[in-house]
């Protein structure tokens, strides 16, 4: 949601239709009904106390308004503050902040909401010292409205001096440190308060919060109508109870010591005690007619009841070298007790604030390198009219008049300025200037101050009343001065009493009675004394002059009326050195409802701020005005040739191009740095427009984001990719280095390596020890193989296939002899060798085998139990079984398929009996043998060689081999078994049968000797 949907009216009065006072009330009073308490003129904020707590200070709002615009929030003090602390940081320039209004507008409230934002947002992390001077800055307004503020019928908590306070920033702007300049304050309030309203917070705090001893230690009791300084007015109870507890906590974090927070304590008693001290005469002489209550007045002043006495009741007067000693008479007695008491009090105030200034102030040292810029804060009491005004309202209305002069000078040189830098016509805009006024208040010689100046350096008796006579004389043809005397007819000013000021916020009629005697402000030189010798050395430092000799001739010192003209004057030209922004405080109503909204008293306010000519004046033909290139970044997205990037030269230029693509134009004049919109309906037609854009955009924005974080994590995946590559070619090759260096002897070892223990590959070289553990053990065969020649490799092979079946169960199997396979084809070994190749010949044309790989005479035993010579051959495909030599080695027909072979059973001694073993009914059970004899050697491995061999390239699979001396057979289809016995005597082997048991008896030599 943007901010103008939310808005109430018009955000900014510069955007009415039309600018009437009565739009102008209207677009004011249904913005406050609705909660809108701010509403802008331009860069100036209107702000109308809302008398309710607000849900709009907390840290979202901190947040919102932060680094923003004016325009980009809704308005609020924070977009002011912003703006001033942005300027500070961006233009280095120091900046201040005028808060004006009438008494009880929301001037203090608006001050203490800038000095929370400024210390929200200044580094939010940064050192000690800054987080100091933040806290510092927000807790000085407790103690110095304890002080300074009273409740009037105005205002409960109003302030009764001025403020002006700077919050100075290093370079790096950030808040360092701070310093306070108060303003007159009202101090007749001490001794004296109108119906309604109350003497200053601390008296009600002290009474109404203190605890019981701490009363008694300075003689007090809790009733605030026991004390002649505060029954006058009202004794209603604020919040002082909890308040006192806060002032507490306030002087502790500025440092203050226990000592200093009693010498304030009890010289706010020692006030209190001293209006309660009672004149009268006895025997024509003055005395002091509660002892007692002089007692305790010296007590907490820490000075002698004697000095006390004397100081009060009368004065010691040095003339031509003589002194000499007064006793004061009764009234005088009084006027002086007054007088002392307000005097003590100004110059605790005075001194509280210098105490906070110590504590916030840049220290010396640093100032020169960290000192930087400031933000002053100006807050000032409102402009008041009571129903008795004296010289006190004087001062407080003349200086709203030179703030609101400085408002005029400001804004409309602005302005003014503004419109040239820029290059546009400037329109006259009437408006009334109050310098007319300020002249009437302080021009030298014809001003009231100056007369009244004059009236007090008179010698010789001259009263108020000839103080009336001599201004209506010098100010009979004012304009904006008024008498009796001057107008007879006005019934409303008193006879030789009143006088008018047609102030610019309105008529005031103020009495002159007391004006030459507040105006001298005189204190005799006995107090001074009296309390510079005081034993409290806080309090003896409040009176330097008290030092002075009785002797000496003092210059008159300056008059209240000129000290708060110059200080008027020196807040004036500090404040013209900054660049200023504006809060101007509205009160809606003199009940503090939060929701009347009186129209008159409200009306009567904006005429008087002259809000009207400031809408007119920032208008000037033009409701807003904007840099090219804030106001293209804001609307660019109206126009395609803007949007997203204008692609011209000048941001100027893209402005040009979107009005006229809009048909704006001829509503916007160009500046050399800022466009100016003529009419509010042009700047709504593209806020609107914008508005309409916004989803758009956010989707755009959104998919760009989306795109963006997408392409972002591929290059992440891409990156980790490489880095898994990386890493692990890093690893395969220290894997490898480490082979490497394990098996660099391997070549020399005896067993080539087998020994080496291979190190844990890491997981990406997995497959890779597989293969290479593979081509080790082919590498280490090939060299195992190289002794022997190359003709050997057949048979080894077979070896290696016969030692692997057997597992090392038979110790004797032929591995030592040259194994010649076909045995019946050679004439060594078979007599009829001729006659077994026309017969094998004959069995391969009709079996089609294509080698045989062994052939042997053997002994055959079948499942008639009978044993006969027989002869077999191992072929590439199955067993033949051959008749014997007689029978011309006659196929018998009866082969076995060497795939159809399930295992094989041999004995583990030195006999050459074999068993086929089959899933058909007969197993195949033969022992080998030579022509006529038994075989000398072992043949018994290298037939197991080639029938495990072939049967391997058949199934794949292991052809198991069993070794054992007895084991199960089955002949004709009947299990039966075999135990091999070696018999004592016996010299040739054979087949025994005894039913189930088939015994083969072997020599005793041919016993199994693993
Ligand atoms: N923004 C605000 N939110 C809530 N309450 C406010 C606000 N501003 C002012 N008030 C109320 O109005 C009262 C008077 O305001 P404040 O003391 O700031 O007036 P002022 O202009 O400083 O008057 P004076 O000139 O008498 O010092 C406050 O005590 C508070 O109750
Ligand atoms: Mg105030």
């Amino acid at each position: 949601m943007t901010m103008r949907e939310q808005e109430v009216g018009v955000f900014d009065f510069v955007l009415l239709d039309e600018i009437t006072l009565e739009k102008f009330m209207q677009n004011l009073q249904k913005r406050y009904q609705a909660g809108k308490i701010y509403t802008y003129i331009g860069e100036v904020a209107i702000s109308v106390n809302p008398y309710r707590v607000m849900n709009i200070y907390g840290n979202d709002y901190i947040n919102k308004y932060k680094n923003r615009e004016l325009f980009e929030n809704p308005p609020h003090i924070y977009a002011i503050a912003d703006a001033a602390y942005r300027d500070l940081r961006q233009q280095n320039k120091d900046t201040c902040i005028v808060i004006s209004g009438e008494s009880g507008s929301g001037k203090t409230e608006a001050s203490k909401i800038i000095m929370k934002y400024i210390a929200a947002v200044t580094n939010a992390h940064s050192q000690h010292d800054i987080e100091r001077v933040k806290n510092v800055l927000i807790q000085s307004n407790t103690i110095l409205e304890t002080f300074g503020n009273a409740k009037t019928n105005r205002n409960d908590n109003s302030s009764r001096f001025g403020k002006y306070m700077d919050i100075e920033f290093d370079f790096k702007h950030e808040p360092v440190g701070g310093i306070i300049t108060n303003f007159l304050l009202e101090k007749s309030r001490i001794v004296q308060q109108q119906e309604g309203e109350r003497n200053f917070h601390c008296f009600y705090q002290l009474l109404r919060g203190a605890s019981d001893a701490e009363l008694k230690q300075y003689g007090l009791t809790r009733d605030p109508s026991n004390y002649h300084f505060t029954n006058q007015g009202s004794t209603e109870t604020l919040s002082e109870r909890n308040d006192y507890k806060t002032t507490q906590q306030a002087f502790k974090a500025f440092g203050f010591s226990s000592e200093e927070i009693n010498t304030i304590w009890r010289t706010v008693a020692a006030i209190l005690q001293l209006g309660n001290i009672e004149f009268g005469v006895q025997d024509d002489e003055i005395v002091i007619k509660n002892q007692n209550q002089l007692k305790t007045v010296s007590k907490l002043l820490c000075v002698t009841e004697a000095e006390a006495s004397t100081a009060l009741t009368q004065r010691v007067i040095a003339a031509h070298g003589d002194i000499m000693k007064k006793q004061h008479d009764k009234s005088q007695a009084e006027f002086g007790r007054d007088a002392f008491a307000k005097a003590i009090y100004e110059r605790l105030f005075t001194w509280i604030v210098e105490r906070i200034n110590r504590a916030i102030e840049v220290p010396n040292k640093k100032l020169a390198k960290r000192f930087n810029r400031v933000i002053g804060v100006v807050d000032i009491y409102g402009f008041e009219i009571f129903e008795k005004n004296s010289l006190e309202q004087f001062c407080i209305n003349y200086c709203n008049e030179k703030l609101q002069q400085l408002f005029i000078e400001l804004v409309l040189k602005q302005e003014q300025e503004e419109y040239q830098r820029e290059g546009i016509a400037w329109t006259n805009v009437e408006y009334f200037n109050n310098q007319i006024i300020c002249d009437l208040v302080e021009a030298p010689h014809k001003g009231i101050i100056a007369i009244i100046d004059e009236a007090c350096m008179t010698v010789g008796k001259i009263n108020d009343e000839m103080l009336l006579e001599a201004m209506d004389k010098k100010l009979a043809h004012h304009k904006h001065y008024s008498s009796r005397q001057l107008k007879p007819m006005d019934k409303e000013l008193k006879h030789k009493q009143d006088f008018r000021i047609t102030h610019y916020a309105g008529d005031v009629a103020y009495s002159i009675i007391g004006f030459i005697e507040k105006n001298k402000d005189t204190l005799y030189q006995d107090f001074k004394r009296l309390l510079y010798h005081s034993n409290d050395k806080i309090i003896s430092s409040m009176w330097p002059e008290g030092a002075q000799d009785i002797t000496k001739i003092t210059k008159r010192p300056l008059t209240a009326g000129t000290i708060f003209m110059k200080s008027m004057s020196d807040l004036v030209q500090t404040l013209l050195s900054k660049e200023p922004f504006y809060i101007r405080c509205i009160k809606p109503n003199d009940s503090k409802s939060s929701v009347l909204f009186d129209e008159v008293r409200v009306e009567h306010q904006v005429r008087y701020l002259g809000l009207l000519e400031n809408v007119r004046v920032r208008r000037a033909g033009f409701v807003h005005r904007q840099r090219y290139d804030k106001f293209l970044l804001r609307y660019k997205m109206l126009s395609q040739y803007t949007w997203p990037n204008f692609k011209g030269p000048t941001d100027r230029d893209g402005v040009r191009v979107l009005l006229e693509e809009k048909r704006l134009l001829n509503d916007c004049k160009f500046g050399h740095t800022k466009i100016f919109i003529r009419s509010p309906r042009t700047l709504f037609q593209l806020e609107r427009e914008r508005n309409e854009m916004i989803p758009n955009i956010i989707i755009f924005l959104q998919k760009q984001v989306r795109g963006w974080i997408a392409r972002q994590n591929y290059k992440k995946m891409k990156a980790a990719m490489t880095i898994m590559r990386v890493y692990r070619q890093l690893k395969l090759r220290s894997y490898i280095a480490t082979l490497a260096q394990r098996f660099q002897h391997a070549k020399k070892m005896r067993d080539f390596g087998k020994s080496i223990q291979w190190p844990t590959p890491p997981i990406v070289g997995r497959r890779a020890e597989y293969h290479l553990k593979q081509m080790h053990g082919n590498w280490r065969a090939a060299m195992i193989l190289k002794r022997y020649p190359r003709s050997e490799w057949p048979q080894l092979r077979l070896q290696i296939i016969t030692a692997t079946a057997l597992k090392k169960r038979r110790k004797y199997w032929g591995q030592e002899r040259k194994w010649l396979g076909n045995y019946l084809g050679m004439s060594t070994e078979n007599s009829n060798y001729s006659s077994f190749n026309s017969s094998v010949n004959n069995i391969k044309n009709t079996e089609q085998y294509h080698h045989i790989l062994f052939s042997s005479f053997v002994k055959k035993f079948n499942k008639c139990n009978k044993s006969a010579d027989r002869s077999i051959i191992v072929t590439d495909t199955a067993i033949y079984k051959l008749d014997g030599a007689k029978n011309k080695f006659k196929n018998m027909k009866r082969s076995i398929a060497i795939r159809e072979i399930s295992s094989i059973s041999i004995s583990p001694g030195r006999d050459q009996l074999i068993v086929f073993h089959s899933h058909h009914n007969n197993d195949l059970i033969v022992n080998l043998q030579g022509e006529h004899t038994q075989l000398k050697d072992d043949r018994i491995g290298e037939i197991i060689g080639h029938v495990c061999k072939k049967y391997y390239d058949y199934t794949n699979r292991d052809l198991p081999v069993n070794v054992a001396s007895t084991f199960s057979v089955n002949l004709g289809g009947k299990p039966r078994k075999i135990s091999i016995e070696a018999v004592a005597g016996v010299e040739n082997v054979g087949f025994k049968h005894a039913g189930q048991i088939i015994v083969f008896e072997v020599p005793s030599s041919y016993a199994s000797s693993i």
